[in-house]
């Protein structure tokens, strides 16, 4: 169930880069939630992105909220350690992991990630199927190859939970495979055909939707 590598389906990273961090980059706060991160390589590997697109003044203003229902409870030290093996590492480009990683001393084959990209990122144990939301005023969420586990019916009402999250015109983006549901279509707007990346629209879109969404979302869903 967590399975998981650095820069996983690069398409969607690109259209990231692409449509939603020159749209958010500005921002005096940028908030992104990774929700169903597992042991930490997506949440590092979209900081990498953020990173290599801002300078080091915005980029201070990056929070990357990464979660996970973690029945090992073994992500949340990962993800403060940031250190991964070789195997976890090898498909990051050469040069950004020579520019982001440095070789831990007395642990062969492990790689420390920098940090700056660590202070980026916190962590907490949360359940989507609480349908709570961590926080609100997302101008990102991502939730990869985790809805592909739930009913349709626990899919819908997650993603609606995730559309009270975001800010108005703030991006949902899944994997490749994971359409919008047709009970979550009217909420959004397809940002490209190249990847599965959708934008709430801003409050003017939004009033002129025909369903709103059935779960408030009210409150913190996590478990510490
Ligand atoms: C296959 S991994 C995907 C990791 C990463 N998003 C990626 O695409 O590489 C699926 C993750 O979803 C998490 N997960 C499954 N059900 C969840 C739920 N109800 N709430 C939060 N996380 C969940 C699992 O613990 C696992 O870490």
């Amino acid at each position: 169930m967590a399975f998981t590598y650095f820069f996983r389906d690069m398409d969607t990273l690109r259209a990231i880069e692409r449509h939603v961090i020159p749209q958010l980059k500005g921002r005096r706060y940028i908030s992104v939630w990774d929700a169903g991160c597992a042991m930490g390589p997506e949440p590092y590997s979209l900081a990498i992105i953020f990173r290599e697109n801002m300078g080091p003044f915005l980029f201070r203003n990056l929070k990357i909220y990464a979660s996970d229902i973690d029945g090992s409870r073994r992500f949340g030290d990962t993800i403060a350690q940031g250190m991964y093996p070789y195997e976890s590492v090898k498909r990051i480009p050469a040069d950004l992991l020579a520019r982001y990683f440095s070789p831990v001393e007395n642990r062969p084959e492990h790689f420390r990630i920098d940090a700056e990209l660590m202070r980026a990122i916190s962590y907490q144990r949360h359940d989507l199927l609480s349908l709570k939301f961590i926080r609100s005023g997302f101008g990102l969420i991502v939730c990869k190859n985790v809805l592909l586990h739930l009913k349709p019916e626990q899919r819908v009402d997650v993603i609606d939970m995730f559309h009270s999250a975001l800010a108005s015109g703030g991006f949902l983006a899944f994997e490749q495979t994971q359409d919008l549901p047709a009970e979550n279509a009217s909420l959004f707007e397809r940002v490209t055909a190249d990847a599965q990346l959708f934008q709430r629209p801003d409050a003017q879109g939004w009033a002129n939707r025909s369903r709103k969404p059935r779960v408030p979302g009210l409150g913190a869903g996590c478990t510490k």
